[in-house]
């Protein structure tokens, strides 16, 4: 039995989704803890490509059960879009449950969002536009809608009445919106109450009896550490926690229920969004990675931005996650370059520093120091084993690992299933402890 948590190691997008769909298949439940409709990741099923984001990816083995927990943040409408793709399909959401405490998006906070970035004018943060902040402003300012308000068909009338009439008053005073209509919003939102009832449950509850019977659980983090509302490059950053932290506060477990954390990182990096990314590339360079790496977003579309990978972020990621593993993806985007650049440490001010700086100021101000690596500029798409790898794909990584003091467990060198390394099995191998007194992983001494 292990209880598993799979975290995101830069600024989202590192390919989770693959990684958990690999580990899924030795999961009983999968838990998503935090995040809403900003999160996504595309599926193919039977040949047909569609996007999820709020249900875990977990649903495609039939015998999984999947839970949205109670940090996540539930905007109902495209919840039922996603079950009304998986009927289509014919993929049972029989074993999928939603907690009662997790937040509801209202339509007020898709109009907020929007009209917040567009007001903060160069100051914006880059959001996804779809009511994340805002839902999570209702939860700590305490005027949220809980699933369980939406399943009170008296109780959500009276608190959405008093709550649109209120949010009107900012829509149209502060951003010269035209107001909601409590009754239409009531109305809509009652009928997303019918349909996701059958979901509904004590999550924390579900999953405390999950665990006694000793069954695997995988908690999903959506986004990446460096979005993280606490330790990311705040203010830039999302709402939530996608932290290893973050799963206990979104779930109602304890932190010794959890047995391993494994992190994920491109081979290289990207952010959507505004804020300070010191490695980026705004040249060629860039645009390869980009192009190679089929670097648009789930869930906006929008171009993300490349970059050289960056082991101060990295070592970042390991220590406030308490990272155990790591798995590496999109090696084979790197396979044409002749050289490729890791940035070792930053610069601020005259001054080496190997640490992530907190105040965002600072890390505008941080210049990459680099260590340049020569390039294989062969295809590693086909290689199933560390042996296939070229000598300078190994070299690369067994310097990303020594960097980051972590094992790399998995490397990931494209999208199917089997376009994959296992180094170590991530779930029962070498944990972090495992380090030699110069701190090299144990797991690299033979590599
Ligand atoms: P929000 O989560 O929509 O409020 O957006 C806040 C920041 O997080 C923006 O920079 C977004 O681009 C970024 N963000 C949110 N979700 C994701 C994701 O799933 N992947 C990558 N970036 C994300």
């Amino acid at each position: 039995m292990a209880n598993v948590i799979v975290i995101g190691a830069q600024w989202g997008d590192e390919g989770k989704g693959k990684i958990t769909d690999l580990l899924s298949d030795s999961a009983d439940v999968v838990v998503r803890y935090q995040g809403g409709v900003n999160a996504g990741h595309t599926i193919v099923v039977k040949g047909q490509t569609f996007k999820l984001h709020l249900i875990p990816s977990g649903i495609l083995y039939p015998d999984t059960e999947c839970i949205i927990g109670s940090g996540t943040v539930i905007d109902p409408q495209v919840l039922i879009t996603e079950l009304d793709q998986l009927k289509e399909l014919n993929i049972s959401t029989d074993k999928l449950f939603i907690s009662q405490t997790a937040h509801v998006t209202m339509p007020y906070h898709r109009l907020i969002d929007r009209a917040a970035e567009e007001r903060r004018g160069n100051h914006k943060i880059g959001t996804t536009g779809r009511g994340i902040g805002p839902t999570y402003a209702d939860k700590s300012e305490r005027t949220g809608i809980r699933v369980l308000d939406l399943m009170d068909t008296q109780g959500l009338r009276d608190q959405l009445e008093w709550t649109i009439n209120y949010k009107n008053v900012i829509l149209e005073k502060l951003y010269n919106l035209p107001p909601l209509d409590p009754q239409d919003v009531i109305e809509e939102y009652l009928g997303y109450a019918e349909r996701l009832r059958p979901y509904v449950v004590d999550a924390s509850l579900k999953i405390y009896d999950a665990i006694q019977k000793r069954r695997n659980i995988l908690f999903e983090g959506a986004q990446g550490t460096l979005l993280d509302l606490d330790h990311g490059t705040y203010p830039y950053v999302t709402s939530s926690n996608p932290v290893a932290g973050g799963a206990c506060v979104g779930t109602g477990l304890g932190p010794t229920m959890i047995d391993r954390v494994i992190g994920v990182a491109k081979a290289y990096t990207t952010r959507v969004g505004e804020g300070p990314f010191p490695t980026e590339l705004q040249d060629e360079c860039g645009e390869l990675l980009c192009s190679r790496g089929a670097e648009f977003g789930t869930t906006t579309g929008r171009k993300r931005r490349c970059g050289w990978f960056d082991a101060v972020i990295g070592r970042y990621a390991v220590r406030i996650n308490g990272m155990d593993c790591l798995a590496i993806t999109k090696l084979d985007v790197l396979d044409e370059l002749a050289e490729i650049k890791v940035c070792v440490a930053y610069e601020i001010d005259g001054e080496r520093c190997e640490d992530f700086p907190s105040s965002s100021r600072r890390f505008q101000q941080c210049r990459p120091i680099y260590k340049t690596l020569p390039g294989w500029q062969q295809s590693t798409s086909d290689c199933r084993s560390w042996e296939d790898l070229p000598t300078q794909a190994k070299d690369y990584l067994k310097f990303l690992a020594e960097l980051m003091k972590v094992p790399i467990a998995i490397v990931s060198l494209g999208a199917s299933r089997d376009q994959t390394i296992i180094l170590e099995d991530p779930i029962h191998g070498p944990k972090r402890a495992l380090l030699q007194a110069d701190g090299t992983p144990v797991s690299l001494v033979n590599k």
